[in-house]
Order: C-alpha cells, then sequence, then structure tokens
C-alpha cells in the first residue's frame, strides 16, 4: 500500500514538473542542450572560465532569437534578456533579486544589493544624494591622494618584468572607497586595508563558490556545510571591525551636528563628508536607518566596488596597451589639461578630459565587468513577443546589451571616436548598460567613474603602458576578471 502511494505520489510530481517545463504558447525559445529535470545545470559546473563561456553562449542565442531565451536549472526556469525594450520592461516592473542573492542576505542583509524591494525603494532613494555629483565632488582631493600612492606603489616596478596590476588596482580602489565613506584616521584605516578587506574578498568568493556548488543551494544542507561555518567567522571578523567604528563615530557626532555645506566644502581640499557620517545623521534626524542597516550598507559599498572597478580599470589598461595611438591620444590630452607632472586633477580637469572618458566608455561597453543582472518574476510579464511567466528568475544580458547590433556594424569593435558624436550613438539608453538597467541601476557609478579617470590619468602622465586585451581570457566571479597570466608592463615617460 506504502509503495503504491509513494509511486502516485512520484508520478504527481513527475507531471507538475512536465506541466510546468511544458513551453506554452508564447514561451521564448529554450537555449539548446537541456537535459530532462536538471536542465542546464550539468553546463554550469567547471572552473569559472567554464561559467562565463555558458553565460556568454546564452546571450549570443538570446541575441539570435529575438532577445530573449528560456534555459533550466532543475524544475527552475531562467530567463535571458537582451532586447533593450524588454529589458526595461522586466527591470523596472521586478525589482526582487532571484534566490542566489539571498547566500548573502545573512552578510548583507538591508544592504542595496540584497535588500527586499520594499525596503530598498526607502533606502535607495535616502541614500541618493550621498553619490551626487556634487558631493562626489568633494572627494576628488582624497581619491588624487590615493592615486599618487597607487601610482608611486608601481614605481619600483617599471622597466621591469610584466605584472599583474590588478591587486594594486583593488588596494586603490578599496582605501578611495573607504576612506570616502568611512572617513577614517590613518591608524583605523590599516585595520580596514588588511583584516577587513581579506574578510570581505574571501565572503564574495564563498558566495560565487556556493552558486556553483547546485547541492549547497538548499539551506538545510547548507546549515551543516564547512563553508557555512566560515561564513559566520568571517561575519563575525567584519562586524567586529565595522560596528566599533560605528559606534566611535557616532558618539563623536553626538550634539556636534552642523549642517554641511558641500558648496563650501568643493573648495577646500581635503573636507569632505563621509558616506558614514551622512547615514547617521539620517538616522539621528529621521530615524532612517538602524546601526545593522548602516553597517551593512557600509559592507555592501565595500564589497560591490572593488571587483568591478579594479577589473574595469585593468580591462583599460590592456586596451590601451595594445592601441599605442589611442594611448598618445590620450597622453596628449593630459599634457593639455594639466601641464605639470605634480599637479592633482582638479574637477574641472576631469570635465576636459573627454577622450579620457571615450576611452573608459567605449572599454567598459567592449569589455564590461558586469556582464548580466538577475531578477525574481514574482508576477507574468508581458514583454515585446512573449511572457514571462511568474515564479521564475530572468537574467538581463549586460553583454549582449553592450555588442547589440544596433550600437553599428562595428558593435563588436573598440571604437572609442563613437562617444565623441553623440548623433552616432544608438537612440535606447538602456543599450550602455555597463552599470545595469533600470531603476535598480547602479549608484556609484558616478563615484566609480571618477575613480576610474583620476587613476588612469595618473598612470598615463607617468607611463607608458603596454599590455593585450586580444589575447584575455576572463573568468566569471561576482565580476568578469581577467584569468591570471595577462599582465601589463611600464615604462616611465621621463
Ligand atoms: C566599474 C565599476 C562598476 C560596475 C561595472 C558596476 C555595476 C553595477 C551593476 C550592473 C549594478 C546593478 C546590479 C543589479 O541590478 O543587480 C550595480 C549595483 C550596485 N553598485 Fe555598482 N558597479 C561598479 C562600481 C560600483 C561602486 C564603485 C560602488 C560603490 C561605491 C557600487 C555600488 C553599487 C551598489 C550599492 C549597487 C546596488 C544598487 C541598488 O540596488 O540600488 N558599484 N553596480
Amino acid at each position: 500500500m506504502s509503495l503504491f502511494v509513494l509511486l502516485v505520489v512520484l508520478l504527481c510530481l513527475l507531471i507538475a514538473a512536465w506541466l510546468w517545463m511544458k513551453p506554452h504558447p508564447r514561451s521564448p525559445a529554450i537555449v539548446p542542450g537541456a537535459l530532462p529535470f536538471i536542465g542546464h545545470s550539468h553546463q554550469v559546473i567547471g572552473d569559472r572560465k567554464h561559467l562565463w563561456n555558458f553565460f556568454r553562449k546564452v546571450q549570443v542565442y538570446s541575441l539570435k532569437n529575438g532577445g530573449v531565451c528560456e534555459s533550466w536549472f532543475g524544475t527552475h526556469k531562467f530567463y535571458v534578456i537582451t532586447d533593450p525594450e524588454d529589458s526595461l520592461t522586466l527591470s523596472n516592473t521586478c525589482l526582487n533579486k532571484p534566490y542566489v542573492y539571498d547566500f548573502a542576505k545573512k552578510f548583507l542583509n538591508n544592504g542595496l544589493i540584497t535588500a527586499q524591494a520594499s525596503v530598498w525603494k526607502t533606502h535607495r532613494k535616502l541614500l541618493n544624494p550621498a553619490f551626487n555629483q556634487q558631493v562626489l565632488n568633494t572627494y576628488v582631493n582624497e581619491i588624487n591622494v590615493q592615486a599618487r600612492t597607487l601610482v608611486s606603489k608601481l614605481g619600483p616596478l617599471a622597466g621591469k618584468e610584466p605584472f599583474d596590476v590588478r591587486k594594486y588596482l583593488i588596494n586603490y580602489v578599496l582605501s578611495a572607497v573607504t576612506r570616502t565613506s568611512l572617513g577614517l584616521g590613518t591608524e583605523d584605516q590599516v585595520l580596514i586595508e588588511t583584516d577587513y578587506a581579506e574578510a570581505i574578498d574571501e565572503l564574495v568568493a564563498m558566495f560565487c563558490d556556493r552558486g556553483q556548488k547546485v547541492w549547497l543551494h538548499s539551506s538545510y544542507i547548507y546549515k551543516w556545510s564547512a563553508m557555512k561555518r566560515k561564513e559566520d567567522q568571517l561575519i563575525n571578523t567584519v562586524k567586529n571591525i565595522i560596528n566599533p567604528i560605528i559606534q566611535k563615530r557616532k558618539s563623536k557626532l553626538k550634539g556636534n551636528s552642523v549642517p554641511y555645506n558641500y558648496n563650501n566644502s568643493a573648495s577646500t581640499p581635503g573636507k569632505f563628508k563621509p558616506v558614514l557620517d551622512q547615514m547617521l545623521q539620517l538616522a539621528d534626524e529621521q530615524n532612517a536607518f538602524t546601526d545593522d542597516d548602516i553597517r551593512e550598507h557600509i559592507d555592501t559599498l565595500a564589497a560591490s566596488s572593488y571587483h568591478t572597478t579594479s577589473s574595469a580599470v585593468t580591462f583599460i589598461l590592456l586596451v590601451i596597451g595594445k592601441y599605442p595611438n589611442v594611448q598618445e591620444r590620450i597622453y596628449n590630452e593630459l599634457q593639455e589639461v594639466s601641464k605639470h607632472e605634480d599637479d592633482d586633477f582638479t574637477e574641472q580637469d576631469l570635465h576636459k578630459l573627454v577622450y579620457l572618458e571615450a576611452v573608459i566608455k567605449e572599454s567598459m561597453r567592449v569589455y564590461p565587468v558586469v556582464p548580466f543582472i538577475a531578477r525574481k518574476v514574482d508576477r507574468d510579464v508581458n514583454l515585446k513577443n512573449c511572457t514571462l511567466r511568474a515564479g521564475s528568475s530572468c537574467a538581463i544580458g549586460l553583454y549582449g546589451l553592450l555588442r547589440h547590433p544596433l550600437w553599428g556594424a562595428d558593435a563588436e569593435k573598440f571604437r572609442p571616436e563613437r562617444w565623441l558624436d553623440p548623433t552616432t550613438l544608438p537612440e535606447q539608453r538602456s543599450l550602455y548598460a555597463a552599470f545595469g538597467v533600470g531603476r535598480r541601476n547602479c549608484i556609484g557609478h558616478l563615484l566609480s567613474n571618477m575613480m576610474s579617470k583620476i587613476a588612469l590619468a595618473h598612470i598615463c602622465r607617468r607611463y607608458h603602458v603596454t599590455g593585450d586585451i586580444s589575447t584575455v581570457v576572463c573568468e566569471f566571479d561576482v565580476a568578469l576578471q581577467p584569468v591570471k597570466g595577462h599582465h601589463i608592463f611600464l615604462k616611465s615617460r621621463k
């Protein structure tokens, strides 16, 4: 009898799975290679190079099939969109993230990347002003200081062997972001650049690992794993570093909340109001954040900034190392804008570096560091030619959008000049998706551009760069990055 019941239950499960996986009239094309019940899961097992190859292949398939396709992980449906209009519809309709983001939830919880849409809406509105251009202008001095440190660390390597520049860039970005977020003195900053940076790095790597190890997706299995024990330990390390910093700053600011004037501070070198102070003020005046929220936002800024920006600048250096005429044009522009080698780049200088800006944008278009983003499809969504069904997930293929045929016949080519004449750019703004699509896009994109521009300006003014982007093989972590061995060579210009 019990065997009979078991068989009936099994049969019902099989029928339910078959009905769920069966294409319906407005389904998009299914990516080839799906196996019954496991779908494409077998195709993501392997190293991170392999993982990126799979994600790229799926986006190319989506581009060739009207801009939307369907893949499967077990019985979970994962759509992939590369059509600009449909990307915008989906990203502005579905604001929640799919279950894989929950792997980072214990650590980042209400931070912008992982927050539920209801919390995200209020927090994003409150945090937006902390990342506007006027505030960022007050960081220019601090970022120049960090860029000088970067260039001086690169000094001993110039004229020697080719080397991996990314670890130096990671240091640079982490210092710039944590200094402008936390406003720490040199002593506390050391802890941030060592123990805190290491813990964040390990945690981020761990979330990727869990994503790839499908059997650890179940929280019941995960809670008994060695990975979970390590995660708890690392989260404690991070909390023990950041919580005292928040408390110390809080008591310092108590009764000392002089209104901050960004207009005046921009003209006072080195003076800025760190993001932490802005959040503490909002917490004090509007009860907007708890101490935990503040820690989660700070950790989110650190975790989301350094992998991405350091990879982007690495790719740009490899690009300009490959195209000497592009490099010379950047150098000439730098000479025109800032005559003396020891001058800092001011906010006005940065505006004048138009060609460098075009190179940054074009490199991030052809070599994006975040190749896709994902959303939870929590309601049926009607797109132009198909309907996405509730209960599934959807990836928006940024790589596909950035190389979409609407960019023109030379979409795959690196051609910075296209940015110098806006009339030649495609009309659909969602095609420039290097920083995401729709309302939940990157809050740090202006800061990231500023850090990239200042670092590149300092490096290119001092050194001649050699590298080769055309041989780069990438792997997918939280961001795309070159696998080891793609080095640049620096020669001093003096
Ligand atoms: C080259 C550098 C960067 C790239 C390519 C990049 C890309 C992105 C993308 C594609 C998203 C959207 C994620 C999604 O929709 O799921 C995003 C979100 C985000 N990024 Fe960036 N990012 C960069 C640098 C930064 C920096 C420097 C910061 C912080 C200082 C930052 C902080 C964030 C945060 C907090 C979010 C979540 C925004 C939200 O959901 O409201 N990013 N980024």
